[in-house]
């Protein structure tokens, strides 16, 4: 059956078949490369070392100095549940996402000035990129987010 229709297909037609087909099977790979490019959990976990004096993720996570960051990404600021935290950043109500974490942690006073974070220092662009990928990756309740 498959044959006979192919047998009627002209050459042209397919080539066009075939190309839909590779297009079709290419472009999950070309999405890939762009959530790869938009930030690197894995690499992110690397640079989260320099937050982990102060914050924890993931299903044990805790408040430390600072909150845990489950599900940071598009929480409020100021809400993590049982956290004290300074009135200046619950009045901030800041929703956080990839360039409110930059600026927070480029320059907390200038985000949110009578925070009690410090910065941690400069990090590179690539570096938040990956940093904010990694806590995407974490739910609310510390369990692997469903992909971005
Ligand atoms: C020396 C300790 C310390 C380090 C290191 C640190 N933080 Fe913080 N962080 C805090 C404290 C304390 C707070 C709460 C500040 C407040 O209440 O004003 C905080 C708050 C935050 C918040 C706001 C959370 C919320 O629930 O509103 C984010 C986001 C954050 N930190 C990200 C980071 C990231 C990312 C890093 C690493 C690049 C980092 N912090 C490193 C101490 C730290």
């Amino acid at each position: 059956m498959m044959n006979e229709i192919d047998a009627r297909r002209s050459p042209r037609e397919r080539r066009r078949a075939a190309f839909c087909l590779a297009a079709l099977l290419l472009a999950p790979l070309i999405f890939a490369g762009t959530a790869v490019a938009d930030g690197d959990p894995a690499a992110g976990k690397r640079v989260f070392a320099r937050c982990q004096s102060c914050h924890q993720v993931g299903p044990k996570a805790r408040n430390l100095v600072g909150p845990e960051l489950n599900g940071v990404v598009g929480r409020t600021s100021g809400t993590a549940p049982g956290y004290t935290y300074s009135p200046a950043l619950k009045a901030a109500a800041i929703v956080w996402d990839h360039d409110t974490i930059a600026a927070f942690v480029a320059n907390p006073q200038g985000v949110a000035r009578g925070t009690r974070m410090t910065s941690p220092g400069p990090l590179r662009p690539a570096d938040v990129d990956n940093l904010v990928a990694y806590l995407a990756s974490f739910a609310a309740d510390g369990s692997a987010a469903p992909a971005r």
